[in-house]
């Protein structure tokens, strides 16, 4: 076939007063990875909805191997052979992984009645197709987010899919996951199927991208291949400017232990003990499921301890909710904005002022314009745009929920922060403001702690490295001594004479 497989142009839409896609366009080869990459906010899932039929264009035109088509609903976008995974998974999480396979094409016997061996058997060959090794009786909800992908995956393969998108789909992944995707990615690209690639990590565009299109608030900005673009040309197309070491700041001086915690355990966590500076970052590193999380959850009280103490300058913080971990000065930042951060529903002002209102209740009552200033200097720190304050936080792009979720425990202003996974599915631009934040945060005295599954940046924005695995702190490294290999090689296990396991290589 010599034309594009898929032809996107002059497409156009509005949500209200925000234009979120302004006369863009993107196609699509059979054959090939084409990566859009964009700040947060810059249209990209939009126009993904258009292609899945979840939404409708405004205006533009949209071909399939040359011909105008309408896709009116995900139906019609199936039936043209167009599969999409989502930035949010939308599996059915109580229903087990082969009756979501067979969702929609129920196998009947000749009574008429769900035929529950098939139902199973063609759910093992759907796996099969891209070797993943799962469980089809297992409950969908009782897998990891990887392993739930990989289910969509195999659906939209078993639907014979000729387009595949992938929107941001290892943002949550480990990176064994991650690599288990790429190996998808590539088999089916060799079977024929274009696929759009929908990510924030350079690394990996580069390793699986031919060409790379990037967008700019909801404009076309550009497309070349891999050759032809370095990873500061669509920095520079993303952002509008050089961005530099990521990480760099300046030498920070740790002053007095803010956050002291001594021997903290529950059931098969700990015995752990670790200490944060005023004025100092501190990460904690491991695998995906190492317990660096259920840690994190211990010291804040989210989860009950069995054992040990944590001390916040100096007072014990024993809480038993987290609005009593709030008061002894603590603040988190769940990983998992979605279920444990933010309510969706509810505008953007609302959900950065819940943590905070007592700072602004004055004789019982609320002052609300100083709330709405407080959460409107917040939300400019983070780059999050004015007019998006009474906008419920679904409307938001993912990262800027993300970015949501930070402006509420910034607003807190505690002297202890926990972040989880800080910049997961945030714009290289808007993870150099969070790193800058961060450091501002520690010049100002503040004790951090923070999680992160991304080793340059566990290791490039902290001062000291705490690696954990089996649910204990295993190694401390200092700034100096960490580096991608030496934490890797004890978050494993593998001691200090053995190589790292090629499977967690670095992507
Ligand atoms: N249902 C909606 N209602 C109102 N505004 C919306 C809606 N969906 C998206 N938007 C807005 O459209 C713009 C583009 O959002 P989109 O989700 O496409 O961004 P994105 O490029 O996917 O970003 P991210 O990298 O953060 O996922 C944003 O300003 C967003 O707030
Ligand atoms: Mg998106």
């Amino acid at each position: 076939m010599d034309g594009p497989l898929l032809e996107l142009t002059g497409i156009t839409k509005r949500f209200g007063a925000t234009l979120a896609l302004n006369d863009v366009r993107f196609d699509l080869r059979a054959g090939e990875v084409h990566a859009l990459m964009g700040e947060n906010g810059a249209g990209k899932s939009t126009l993904m909805k258009i292609l899945s039929g979840n939404i409708q264009r405004d205006s533009g035109s949209m071909l399939i191997e040359g011909r105008p088509v309408e896709i009116r609903s995900p139906r019609d976008a199936r039936a043209r052979g167009i599969a999409i995974i989502h930035q949010e998974l939308n599996t059915v999480p109580a229903m087990t992984v082969a009756e979501n396979l067979s969702l929609g094409q129920e196998p009947r016997n000749r009574f008429g009645m769900l035929d529950r061996r098939r139902v199973l058997r063609d759910a093992r060959e759907k796996l099969a197709r891209i070797h993943a090794d799962i469980d089809p009786t297992r409950p969908l909800g009782s897998l990891g987010i990887g392993m739930q992908q990989m289910v969509e995956i195999a659906r939209a393969v078993s639907e014979n899919a000729r387009v595949l998108v992938l929107d941001e789909p290892t943002a949550a992944l480990s990176r064994a996951e991650a690599q288990e995707l790429y190996g998808v990615v590539n088999h089916m690209r060799a079977q024929g199927v274009g696929l759009i690639y929908i990510s924030h990590r350079m690394e990996e565009v580069w390793q699986l991208a031919d060409r790379i299109s990037v967008f700019r608030d909801g404009t076309y900005v550009g497309t070349g291949t891999r050759d032809e673009l370095s990873e500061a040309d669509v920095v520079r197309m993303m952002v509008g400017r050089s961005i530099g070491d990521l990480y760099r700041h300046e030498p920070r001086h740790p002053g007095d232990v803010v956050l002291d915690v001594q021997d903290i355990a529950a059931k098969g966590l700990g015995p752990a003990s670790f200490q944060v500076r005023a004025g100092e970052v501190v990460s904690m590193s491991g695998l995906v499921g190492s317990g660096r999380t259920e840690l994190a959850r211990l010291v804040f009280g989210a989860d009950r301890r069995q054992a040990g103490t944590v001390l916040v300058n100096g007072r014990r913080s024993n809480p038993a909710d987290p609005a009593a971990a709030i008061a002894d000065g603590l603040a988190m930042v769940p990983e998992d904005r979605k279920s444990q951060g933010l309510f969706l529903d509810h505008s953007v002002e609302r959900n950065v002022a819940i943590s905070s209102l007592g700072r602004f209740t004055s004789a019982q009552v609320v002052r609300d314009r100083a709330v709405r200033q407080a959460v409107l200097a917040q939300m400019e720190r983070l780059r999050l745009r004015k007019n998006a304050i009474d906008l419920p936080v679904r409307a938001l792009s993912g990262g800027n929920q993300q970015k949501a979720a930070l402006a509420r425990w910034l607003l807190r202003d505690s002297p202890v922060m926990i972040l989880d996974e800080p910049t997961r599915g945030v714009d290289v631009g808007a993870k150099r403001e969070i790193y800058e934040l961060i450091d501002a945060l520690a010049r100002a005295g503040k004790a951090i702690l923070v999680i992160s599954s991304d080793l340059p940046e566990a290791i490039g924005i902290a001062d000291r490295v705490l690696v954990v695995r089996g649910g204990r702190i295993v190694k401390e490294l200092s700034a100096a001594e960490a580096s991608e290999e030496t934490v890797m090689r004890h978050a494993v296990g593998a001691g200090s004479d053995h190589q790292t396991p090629s499977m967690e290589a670095n992507p």
